[in-house]
């Protein structure tokens, strides 16, 4: 059994098989062809925080996967009544084929899925939002390479993060590590990436960058997130003020290479980490990307309970 916790927790060779799935699935979905290999299974969908994109591509994916969707939140079940994550992985396990989880710490992730009877999937934590990493890599892959053989476009590309070092920044850091392509990371003073969480060694997929222009000269991929990530509300003001430097604007993009992209996970602040002429411009492929969720989960879970087929 297999969980998908963070990006690291999957092999190259798993990715070559996923990406390829991807596509595969998509092109089925846009065909209007069904495609029902998990009839009878049923999915349980964790969020102690708020989402539209995690939300609406799990709970229609798994639909048209053939199966079904259990909706639970902290409002309304007993994890908000105190009840232990290790009674709640124990029991939701013994009724569900899979878990999807939205939490905050990833320790409490890790600790259900210890205690897990069946595969759990990230939907997002403090630390890390890998579902949205596979769906933003197979976007670029789509826009720049050849779906016959999805990892080859990466190598030495590069990406700039421009922002904060958060959940997103982790997780861009260890797919790089893994699928050989660097990110060119810029974020304000205090708000750098904690490399206790991402893991990665001695590797040189990364370089860190004072200004946010300098970290996007030569880019394939500009990308960023909100200056305030859900969780870190009361840091607010003091966000307002450290960000406003980190702003993605047509003159980071003008030295980005030309044919660069820029992605944002959403959901977007027009006029704070992003300008509306990057993210409604000619380069965005933000669309693209938020509609990849759901192909790319849907091979995800697919892969999860029934391996390579
Ligand atoms: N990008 C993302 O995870 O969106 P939601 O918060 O809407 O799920």
């Amino acid at each position: 059994m297999k969980h998908f916790l963070q990006f690291s927790d999957l092999s190259l060779e798993e990715y070559d098989y996923l990406f390829k799935r991807i596509a595969l699935i998509k092109h089925k979905f846009k065909s209007y062809e069904k495609h029902q290999p998990l009839v009878d299974r049923t999915l349980a969908m964790i969020f102690e925080k708020a989402s539209t994109r995690t939300r609406v591509s799990f709970e229609a994916g798994m639909y048209q996967l053939g199966g079904s969707v259990v909706h639970l939140t902290t409002a309304d079940t007993q994890l908000g009544r105190a009840e232990p994550i290790e009674d709640s992985a124990r029991v939701i396990s013994r009724m569900v084929d899979l878990v999807m989880i939205r939490t905050y710490g990833q320790d409490k992730i890790n600790s259900f899925a210890a205690h897990s009877r069946v595969p759990v999937i990230n939907g997002l934590t403090n630390e890390f939002h890998p579902c949205q990493i596979l769906a933003d890599i197979f976007t670029f892959i789509e826009h720049v390479g050849d779906p016959t053989n999805p990892l080859q476009c990466l190598k030495g590309k590069i990406v700039a993060w421009v922002g904060d070092g958060n959940n997103m920044a982790n997780t861009w850091l260890q797919a790089a590590k893994l699928l050989g392509f660097k990110v060119h990371i810029s974020t304000p003073r205090g708000y750098e990436v904690d490399h206790n969480v991402t893991q990665l060694g001695s590797s040189d997929c990364y370089k860190v960058f004072d200004h946010p222009k300098a970290a996007c000269q030569g880019a394939d991929l500009v990308t960023t997130d909100v200056w305030t990530s859900m969780g870190f509300e009361s840091e607010n003001n003091a966000r307002r003020v450290a960000f406003n430097d980190w702003c993605v604007d047509q003159e980071m993009m003008s030295v980005a290479n030309p044919n660069a992209l820029f992605m944002h996970c959403l959901p977007a602040h027009r006029g704070e980490e992003v300008q509306a002429e990057v993210i409604d411009g000619p380069q965005s492929v933000v669309w693209d990307e938020a509609e990849n969720r759901l192909h790319s989960q849907k091979a995800l879970m697919e892969y999860l309970l029934l391996g390579t087929l």
